[in-house]
């Protein structure tokens, strides 16, 4: 039987345009990613969480490029419907012409987008990206890579002069060509003023219920992260299987249930 088309990045900036909320999760492996393709994921995120839940590590930053490859092909494999968006490690985007090399690496193996953190100097690498075909998603707030700089997993852009600079920040990524953006741990308020600011998904962890979609750590999200933080619901409670914790988890993204105000800065 042919294989159905995967959503696209035109089909996920329409959902945002009909107000129809987008359900992402992280996932590292073929046989997660089919069961989430049939619960209806609209993004898999392989993310350089990888390093923390899949390698045991303390933090995202030894994940190399090639370990994000391997597990994108690992989920490219269980994905029929399923946009796939991968991340590009630590160090692996300093220059522009390290981030192409390093996001056709990933792109080959099958992202249908890259996404990397921050702003200020990676805004003339994500416009050297996508001038050459490269679709880039953005990540601002909380971004793990830089956990050392802030002092831990700590909610950011509390203040107002940081929370200006993180909507400077989401405008030029956008006018760089960013086609989506990851929001993490910030005010509510603040990911709801972003979201309608910009024409592009984005997409919250513990950003709120205003943007447009959500996505949680798939170990998280189902109970297996030791001591989650304040954003992750358990979606694995009162479930039988964990295809229908990720049902509940995409049914409850679409009908706005989650996040839920103890979810929210
Ligand atoms: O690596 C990851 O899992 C992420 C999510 C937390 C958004 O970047």
């Amino acid at each position: 039987m042919a294989k159905s088309a995967n959503l696209t990045i035109r089909d996920l900036t329409e959902m945002k345009q009909r107000g129809e909320k987008i359900a992402m999760l992280t996932c590292y492996d073929a046989t997660f990613a089919s069961v989430m393709d049939e619960a209806g994921v609209d993004i898999i995120l392989v993310g350089d969480s990888l390093g923390m839940v899949v390698q045991g590590r303390e933090t995202t930053l030894a994940v190399t490029v090639e370990d994000v490859a391997y597990h994108t092909q690992a989920v490219t494999r269980g994905i029929s419907r399923t946009f796939l968006l991968a991340d590009m490690p630590f160090g692996s985007y300093h220059d522009a012409r390290t981030a192409m090399e390093n996001a056709r690496h990933l792109m080959v193996a099958g992202a249908q987008m890259v996404k990397l953190e921050g702003a200020g100097p990676y805004i003339e690498v994500v416009d050297y990206l996508t001038r050459r075909g490269v679709p880039v998603c953005g990540h601002l707030g909380l971004t793990p890579q830089s956990v050392h700089q802030l002092g831990g997993f700590r909610v950011q852009a509390r203040e107002d002069q940081a929370a200006q600079q993180l909507k400077q920040d989401a405008e030029a990524l956008r006018e760089a060509g960013a086609q989506m953006l990851v929001l993490e741990a910030i005010p509510s308020q603040l990911a709801a003023q972003v979201s309608h600011a910009l024409d592009i998904a984005v997409i919250g962890i513990g950003a709120g219920p205003a943007c447009d979609g959500q996505v949680l750590v798939m170990h998280d999200m189902l109970g297996l992260g030791g001591r989650a933080p304040k954003f992750v619901r358990d979606f694995m409670s009162g479930q039988p299987d964990i295809a229908s914790a990720f049902k509940q988890y995409v049914e409850d993204v679409r009908s706005g249930a989650f996040p839920a105000a103890e979810h929210q800065y």
